[in-house]
């Protein structure tokens, strides 16, 4: 028998093959049992019918939850069953049998439990669909800067100074200099765009940041980008163009496993045809004011406030030229507006909140060195940096995407502990 993959079965109707995996379920009616499989790649219904082999009959009867096994059988279109296949089953083959209960049973389990058990917890039935999903944004990234020309280069992890702030630091011994785990890698990818003109990293980043949200993460990945000669407005259309692409590539691709999550594509797909939305900062208090939503002009939004954005056009929103006081040293000044910098943060729809963070960055030394005074950060650990303003400094833009928080939007997942294999939370380092 020909070992294929659950996903691939439709391509087997009538077929006798082979599936290897892992036993998820079962039950039974009658004289029938049904044995649910997962491979990794899908779950499908093994029918184990009066007519079969006595002892195929006694390990359906008796496998437990999570023994992997090999199960053989003729392929038959099923639209009720999972996935739309099912396999008449004629061969059963233990290959581990668990001697004691999987600790994640089919019944509801509290989150503080599954979390202990993340391990295992990514086996179940939301969560492989998840990661798939989540796997596909990644490529959908990928071949969209590969499409755009990008190249594809590194930053450190182990770095000497912040991006984002002081407050998020995380801290650690460098040998006996201080070191911390970067925060984003975009200070570096100004240098390699300025060796390489359009360049791209996906890679994770940290920030010691003490708020227990649901969309907020110690350790998430970001995809950021930086290009050379990009002003602010094609900075914008090409994070349009990103998202745009990774949308319609996910929902081309995973339609299964979105269904699997209880999640319309047609609505996705919607929510990303037209063009974006785009309102300045100060609109943007406007509109959270008029929802009710109490903030200062020249405070940053809060969770509420991002909220109320997040509604408010039923698609992405740029939210742009923020007050330079609440943004990091690295952002270009408005020339018409210098208390406002050239930035924008997209919003996705639906409360999924912030997804993107992008600006024009500063052009100049006497820009920069003024900024990072300002910012009270001190100039020699970026002498480095400043460097990329003395020799043939350009006009340049960049932006980093959160990839859960994407993954949380695409997928309609209400924490963002769910779109990665092993979060990082506030209270959580195990396992
Ligand atoms: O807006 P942020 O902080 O921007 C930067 O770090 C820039 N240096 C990026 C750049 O221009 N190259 O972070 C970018 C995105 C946010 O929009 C959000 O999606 C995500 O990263 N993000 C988080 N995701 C999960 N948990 C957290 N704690 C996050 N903080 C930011
Ligand atoms: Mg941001």
């Amino acid at each position: 028998m020909k070992v294929v993959s659950i996903a691939g079965l439709g391509h087997h109707v009538g077929s006798e093959v082979l599936v290897q995996g892992w036993l998820y379920n079962k039950r039974s009616s009658g004289k029938v049992r049904f044995v649910l499989v997962r491979d990794g790649t899908g779950i499908v219904q093994g029918v184990v019918g009066p007519g079969v082999d006595a002892q195929v009959f006694a390990l359906a009867d008796t496998l437990p939850q999570e023994a992997s096994l090999k199960m053989g059988g003729m392929v038959r279109a099923e639209p009720r069953a999972p996935g739309g296949f099912e396999l008449a089953v004629t061969y059963l083959e233990p290959i581990h049998v668990p001697t004691t209960p999987f600790p994640i049973g089919l019944k509801e389990h509290g989150v503080g439990f599954l979390m202990a058990h993340r391990h295992l917890w990514i086996r179940s039935r939301r969560q492989t669909p998840l990661l798939r999903i989540r796997d596909a944004t990644l490529w959908a990234i990928r071949s969209f800067f590969r499409e755009r020309g990008f190249v594809a280069t590194e930053a450190p992890v182990l770095v000497g100074t912040s991006v984002e702030g002081t407050t998020t630091l995380f801290p650690l011994d460098y040998f006996g200099t201080p070191a911390y785990l970067s925060q984003s890698g975009q200070l570096y990818l100004e240098a390699t765009c300025a060796a390489l003109g359009k360049v791209y990293w996906i890679g994770p980043v940290f920030r010691a940041e003490k708020s227990k949200t649901r969309r907020h993460l110690i350790e998430f990945w970001m995809a950021e980008a930086e290009q050379a000669f990009l002003d602010h407005n094609g900075n914008l259309a090409l994070q349009e163009d990103l998202v745009r692409y990774v949308v319609e590539s996910v929902v081309a691709e995973r339609s299964r496993d979105l269904a699997e999550v209880e999640r319309d594509p047609a609505l996705l797909l919607q929510e990303v045809k037209e063009p974006f939305a785009r309102i300045t900062y100060d609109e943007a208090v406007a509109a959270i004011w008029d929802r009710g939503v109490a903030m200062e002009v020249g405070d940053d939004f809060g969770a509420p406030a991002e909220d109320a954005l997040s509604h408010l056009f039923g698609r992405p929103v740029f939210v742009e030229r923020f007050p330079a006081s609440i943004k990091p040293f690295y952002m270009k000044r408005d020339p018409e507006r210098p208390d406002r910098v050239l930035c924008a943060d997209l919003i996705a729809p639906e409360g999924y909140g912030e997804i993107i963070g992008g600006s024009q960055r500063v052009d100049t030394e006497e820009e920069l060195l003024a900024q990072l005074r300002e910012a009270n950060l001190p100039p020699e650990p970026y002498q480095w940096y400043t460097d990329l303003r003395r020799w043939g400094s350009v006009p340049h833009s960049g932006f980093g995407l959160g990839v859960e928080r994407t993954v949380q939007w695409l997928t309609g997942t209400t924490h963002i502990r769910e779109t990665i294999p092993f979060p990082r939370t506030l209270d959580r380092l195990y396992p």
